[in-house]
């Protein structure tokens, strides 16, 4: 299935996000702030998933994005890194059962030739096991980097149409690792900066920005309520006038 792409045609819009793109950030300092070690922010972290997991299933969002591990984390002291890992193995031992019993499909994209070979195994499985699951679609980005995303899907598609020295959006798209979702419409931003961090440069292009000060492990339904509300008071005009958009209105 194709999506519309923001930039070649106007995306439909609901006042419930379809597709929430979030970075968790400030486990660490939510620890620090209680004189806890940082992994212990990131243990918390992983409830909080738990948590907007559902809160998005029961709000209807359809997708769900979460930047786990940038490809910049590898950057982090070896003894975090190793402990981020093992988080995100027992949390697929102990989470995809549940989110296969709730209709949840579960994807991960990024480089994933980083991660050791029983990871990769587990990987697969859930993602297997959940395939046809369509209640929510909840990505991980795991050593996820937004130029990766692109230079990637730019081999890709090169390697698609050798000779081809002129491409176009639509040729590059389906090789983005997100193409089977549309582009986010809310993105999320929690812990107080306001960056992206690498995220999902070429998907974000027109996704409303939101940023809270609110630390990932404090992140509950009431706070995505306030970022929803949020989105539903902005205009996406899409490069359009506010006065087109009334026009619109009133056609349909
Ligand atoms: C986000 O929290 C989780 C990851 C990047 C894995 P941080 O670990 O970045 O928390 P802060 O920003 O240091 O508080
Ligand atoms: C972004 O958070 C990556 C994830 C949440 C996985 P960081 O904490 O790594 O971002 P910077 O370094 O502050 O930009
Ligand atoms: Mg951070």
């Amino acid at each position: 299935m194709t999506h519309t792409s923001s930039t070649q045609a106007i995306p439909e819009t609901a006042s419930v996000p379809r597709h929430i793109a979030i970075i968790m950030d400030g486990n660490g300092r939510w620890a620090t702030k209680r004189f806890l070690p940082r992994v212990a922010g990131h243990a918390k972290g992983v409830e909080a998933v738990r948590g907007i997991v559902e809160a998005c299933a029961l709000r209807g969002v359809e997708y769900l994005t979460l930047f786990a591990f940038s490809s910049e984390n590898w950057r982090r002291p070896a003894d975090e890194v190793s402990v981020l890992m093992r988080l995100f193995v027992t949390a697929l031992e102990r989470e995809v059962a549940k989110m296969h019993a709730n209709s949840i499909c579960l994807k991960v994209v990024g480089d994933l030739t980083k991660f050791d070979a029983p990871l990769r195994e587990m990987i697969a499985n859930a993602q297997r096991k959940t395939a046809q699951n369509s209640r929510l679609t909840v990505t991980i980005c795991a050593n996820y980097g937004g130029r990766w995303d692109i230079m990637q899907a730019i081999e890709k598609m090169v390697a698609a149409h050798p000779g081809s020295t002129a491409f176009t959006e639509e040729q590059l798209a389906p090789y983005l690792s997100m193409a089977y979702a549309p582009e986010p419409d809310l993105f999320i931003r929690t812990g107080g900066e306001e960056r992206i961090s690498n995220f999902l440069l070429w998907q974000l292009a027109y996704s409303e920005l939101y940023f809270t000060d609110i630390y990932w492990p404090d992140f509950d339904g009431a706070a995505l309520d306030a970022a929803i509300a949020s989105y539903r008071q902005r205009e996406r005009r899409f490069g359009r006038t506010s006065e087109q958009l009334v026009e619109t209105k009133k056609a349909s």
